[in-house]
C-alpha cells in the first residue's frame, strides 16, 4: 500500500511577482517511481499536466510549461516543482502525483499547494482618524473612525490604542477590505466615553498592520483628546 504523495510546502500568503517558487513533494513507496505535476486554475477546475519524470533521468514537459517551470528530483521518493519567476497567471493549485511506470496504473495524489501571485504593485495604506462628529449628542459616547485606504494586497489587520494601551472594547472593524480599482480600503470605529474623548492627555491611535509581500509593517494615525471643545 502506497501512502498518498504528500506535498510539504504551502504558501498561505500571496507572493510578489518575479519570486522563484519551489514546491516540494515526497512519498514513502519506492515502487511508485514516476512523479507527475499538475496545475489546477481557479476558473477551470480540471487538472492540466505540467510534466513528469523519474529520478536520475531527464524530466518531460508539456510544451507550454517548459519555459516557466522546472522539475527536479532528489531521489525516487522526493522531487520538486520550481516556478522560475512567478507571474499572476501562475496563481493556481499545484498537485504532485506518484505512479508505477506504465500508463494505466493508478496515480496517488498529494493534497495540493495553493499559489497566489500578486496582480498589482504593493502599495501601503494611508491611515487617517476622523474625530467624532459634532452631531453626536454632547455627553454620550463618541465615535472615532479610522480609514485605511489605497492599499494592495488586502492582508491587513487594525487595532486601536489609547495612550499606548491596546483597547478592544468599543472597537468595530469591517470584516473585509473593500476593493476599488487596484486598491482596497477598510474602516474601523472606536466608541469611547465623552469624558475619555475630552481628556487632553489621551492619545487615540489606530494602527493598520499591512502585509507587503514579504513581511508585516505598521501604519498609524493618532489624535489627541479634545479638551474644552464642545464636541
Ligand atoms: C516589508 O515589511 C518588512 C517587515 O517590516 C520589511 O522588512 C521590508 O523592508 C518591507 N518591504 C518593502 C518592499 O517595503
Amino acid at each position: 500500500v502506497v501512502a498518498a504523495a504528500d506535498i510539504l510546502t504551502s504558501f498561505p500568503l500571496p507572493l510578489v511577482s518575479g519570486t522563484k517558487v519551489t514546491i516540494s513533494c515526497s512519498h514513502d513507496d519506492s515502487s511508485y517511481p514516476q512523479m507527475l505535476w499538475y496545475q489546477q486554475k481557479e476558473d477551470n477546475h480540471s487538472l492540466t499536466l505540467i510534466g513528469y519524470g523519474y529520478a536520475n533521468s531527464a524530466q518531460n514537459y508539456e510544451g507550454q510549461f517548459e519555459k516557466q517551470f522546472e522539475l527536479t528530483r532528489v531521489d525516487t521518493l522526493r522531487g520538486a516543482l520550481i516556478v522560475r519567476s512567478a507571474k499572476p497567471s501562475d496563481s493556481a493549485v499545484y498537485f504532485c502525483a506518484a505512479t508505477h511506470c506504465a500508463s494505466g496504473y493508478e496515480a496517488h495524489f498529494g493534497g495540493g499547494t495553493r499559489l497566489t501571485v500578486l496582480e498589482y504593485n504593493v502599495t501601503a495604506p494611508t491611515v487617517k482618524i476622523l474625530p467624532p462628529s459634532s452631531k453626536e449628542c454632547k455627553n454620550k459616547k463618541k465615535t472615532l473612525v479610522c480609514v485605511a485606504s489605497g492599499f494592495y494586497p488586502d492582508h491587513v489587520s487594525v487595532f486601536w490604542q489609547i495612550s499606548g494601551e491596546n483597547v478592544k472594547d468599543g472597537v468595530a472593524t469591517d470584516n473585509n477590505a473593500v476593493r476599488k480599482n487596484e486598491s482596497y480600503s477598510i474602516t474601523s470605529r472606536l466608541r469611547v466615553s465623552a469624558e475619555d474623548w475630552r481628556s487632553p492627555d489621551r492619545t487615540f491611535t489606530c494602527t493598520v498592520t499591512f502585509f507587503n509581500g514579504t513581511g508585516y509593517e505598521p501604519h498609524s494615525d493618532s489624535v489627541k483628546g479634545a479638551l474644552g471643545k464642545s464636541i
